[in-house]
């Protein structure tokens, strides 16, 4: 995989049309096209990681892309632990990076 726009015609995901959306990312703008995950959009923005793990604060971005890991999740409009390859993005989504801290009992 690679971080960057596909034409719509080499996306395997195969958009609808080349309709043009845009979410924000931690507030800031980012392009897309219809029928693109939010880690496509996010991916392509040069973004390749984008949360950091709970115990070490090690960067995690897209793994598996099959919403299998959790590696990628975000908060969408408000919704935790969203899974960014799973989660095709609308016109006007808020997305926000998540990076939660171990519960005290767990350090
Ligand atoms: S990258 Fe593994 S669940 Fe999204």
């Amino acid at each position: 995989m690679t971080a960057r726009r596909l034409p719509a015609r080499h996306d395997p995901i195969r958009p609808r049309g080349e309709r043009a959306i845009g979410i924000s990312v931690d507030g800031e703008p980012v392009p897309g096209i219809e029928g693109q995950t939010i880690a496509g959009l996010v991916l392509a923005s040069g973004r390749l990681a984008w949360r950091t793990t709970s115990a070490e604060g090690r960067p995690r971005g897209l793994f598996c892309g099959i919403g299998v890991c959790f590696d990628c999740i975000v908060t969408v409009n408000g919704e935790r632990d969203v899974r960014a390859c799973q989660r095709r993005a609308t016109d006007g989504d808020v997305v926000e990076t998540q990076h939660d801290e171990l519960p005290e009992a767990a350090r």
